[in-house]
């Protein structure tokens, strides 16, 4: 597309069809809304949160960065956090990483990408703290599990921020989840590191730690 006024064309013929489909749709959403869904993934063109979930915009609210890192330090994603969490009140937080990830291939590969290096290296402190398990792989097989443990590692993180925490403390229903898709072939994939409270955040780390071990790495 080499003019971007194309895309003003391509938002009017979208509009119109979801006016098509319901006539009402933009004047509901336009009222308020209620996800039910946090996601945090990556910024990869190839991974858009509502699409490959098939749900519809205000279904699902979004943060998105390089890798799907979740940073103690990150005022950006620690507010989208405590926003869906503390106003929206969704039920589930999901943090979604992808085979094929750039950021993690970077990584493992000791890419010079620039400024992007400094926010790679929470990447890198995963890949550090699980060098052995690592080392064992061949490479398309550290590729995914670097994959992998970095959603498992970043779910931790969501899990031990006050803000989760609280919602804990308080009874508030809320699930923190580990996904990773498959760009090769569209499918999404459950890590088994879903945690409910936080008395579950180590057991459940345990649990998907070892789930990945009994997983054959079957993607490229
Ligand atoms: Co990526």
């Amino acid at each position: 597309m080499e003019d971007i006024s194309g895309l003003f064309e391509l938002n009017r013929a979208w509009a119109s069809g979801m006016r098509a489909q319901d006539a009402e749709f933009f004047n509901k959403l336009s009222q308020q809304q209620a996800p039910e869904y946090l996601w945090i993934g990556c910024s990869d063109s190839r991974v858009p949160a509502n699409t490959v979930v098939g749900l519809l915009p205000g279904d699902i609210f979004v943060h998105r960065n390089v890798a799907n890192v979740v940073a103690h330090s990150d005022m950006n994603c620690l507010s989208v956090l405590q926003f869906a969490v503390d106003v929206l009140r969704v039920r589930h937080i999901i943090v979604c990483g992808h085979y094929g990830c750039s950021g993690i291939q970077a990584v493992l590969k000791r890419q010079r990408l620039g400024l992007a290096d400094n926010w790679l290296r929470y990447v890198r402190d995963v890949e550090d703290k699980h060098t052995a398990r690592l080392r064992a792989l061949v490479d398309t097989e550290q590729h995914a599990r670097l994959c992998e443990l970095n959603v498992i590692e970043q779910v931790a993180h969501v899990c031990e921020t006050s803000i989760v925490r609280d919602a804990w403390e308080r009874n508030q229903p809320l699930s923190v989840h580990g996904f990773i898709y498959g760009i090769q072939d569209g499918i999404l994939h459950d890590l088994h590191t879903t945690v409910r409270h936080g008395s579950e955040i180590t057991a459940q780390y345990e649990v998907a730690i070892s789930a990945l071990g009994r997983r054959s790495v079957d993607i490229k």
